[in-house]
């Protein structure tokens, strides 16, 4: 196969849990109300899968959605990468499962974890691979099972946190095509690395390891968090524009990750955007890490926001500290 110049993504595919937990539910497991919480991050209501749902069986949903939106087969994938810090497994990988629940023979299958920041990394990953004419098509997968780690006695993170899964279908570019990815930056930044954690859960008494004592649940310190996402999101966003030969004025629609509206209000005043050109989907979903921006950028492109032509600018950051941000000609 002959190198494409560009990659881009040919379409999109997301999968909710049915169930919905909202900040009333919550009110009556710890002390909050829908008040502080709608007002703090901008949340009404999450989804969260029951104890039989699988993570592996909504990210193959996802998939499935995605490949068929593409008009291609599953025996058209090539690799498959699942975004993913919550898998219900670390062995095999959540991609080993949902490559098995999609049939893909023996097509390879690999997880990663960069926390929220997860699909930013996928995406780069599937953007260099067909671009450099290894796979023709890619599938990428952000995937959470967050609630299977959420502390539900702890206001500080349990009200954050949602599950899902949303799929992208990376393809090669037409000759000449405008359409595609044009820049991803990626980011780390280990002083973070305390800000949000999940010890594994490797239970029994005689666990030794420097994390024994801590609970196996998600811990954030939200504060400081908040602080390094404002300063993360404003560079990565000025870095990738600067990258792409492209300006604050030019982008149309800004796909952030959905951690809290007020850091989503923050980046869009940063780009100088009306709240028209911010996708937002916080409300019904909160924070699903990895799935977040798939989710969200499908919500963009089924309702006809993400337009042909229109420049989209994603970002997102999380655990790690990691960050990243990819601009896409629509
Ligand atoms: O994908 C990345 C994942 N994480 C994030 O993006 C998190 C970023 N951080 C945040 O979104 C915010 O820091 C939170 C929403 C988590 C918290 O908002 P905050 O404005 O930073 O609140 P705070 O932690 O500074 O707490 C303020 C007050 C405290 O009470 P006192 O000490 O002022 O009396 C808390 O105890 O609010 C209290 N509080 C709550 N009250 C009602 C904390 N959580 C709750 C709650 N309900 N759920």
């Amino acid at each position: 196969m002959t190198a494409p110049k560009r990659s881009r993504i040919l379409a999109l595919g997301a999968a909710l849990p049915d169930q919905t937990l909202t900040n009333d539910d919550l009110s009556k497991m710890v002390d909050t109300n829908d008040e502080w919480i709608h007002s703090r991050t901008g949340i009404r209501e999450r989804r969260i899968m029951r104890e039989d749902e699988k993570l592996s069986t909504l990210a193959a949903d996802a998939c499935r959605k995605a490949v068929a939106s593409a008009g291609l087969a599953i025996g058209d994938i090539d690799l498959l990468v699942v975004c993913t810090y919550t898998p219900e497994r670390l062995c095999p990988s959540a991609a080993c499962e949902v490559q098995g629940e999609l049939g893909m023979g023996t097509k390879p299958a690999f997880d990663v974890n960069a926390a929220c920041s997860g699909f930013m990394y996928g995406l780069q990953i599937a953007d260099s691979m067909v671009r450099a004419g290894t796979y023709r098509h890619v599938l990428v997968v952000g995937a959470e099972a967050q609630s299977r780690y959420v502390d539900y006695t702890d206001r500080g993170t349990c009200i954050l946190f949602g599950d899902g899964a949303g799929a992208a279908v990376v393809g090669p570019a037409a000759e000449g095509e405008e359409a595609g990815i044009l820049s991803i930056l990626l980011g780390a930044d280990a002083t973070g690395n305390e800000l949000i954690t999940i010890r594994n859960s490797c239970p029994g008494p005689g666990m030794k390891s420097p994390y024994k004592d801590i609970p196996p649940y998600i811990r954030m310190n939200g504060r400081e968090v908040y602080k390094f996402a404002v300063r993360a999101v404003g560079e990565v966003l000025d870095n990738v524009l600067a990258q792409a030969n492209l300006t604050r004025e030019q982008v149309d629609l800004l796909i952030p990750h959905q951690a809290n509206i007020r850091i989503i209000d923050g980046a869009a005043d940063r780009l100088g955007l009306e709240k028209d050109r911010v996708v937002v989907n916080i409300e019904r979903y909160g924070n699903t890490a990895a799935a977040s921006i798939p989710l969200t950028l499908e919500e963009a492109v089924s309702t006809g926001r993400l337009k042909p032509g229109m420049l989209a600018a994603l970002v997102g950051f999380g655990g790690g500290f990691t960050f990243g941000a990819c601009l896409i000609r629509w």
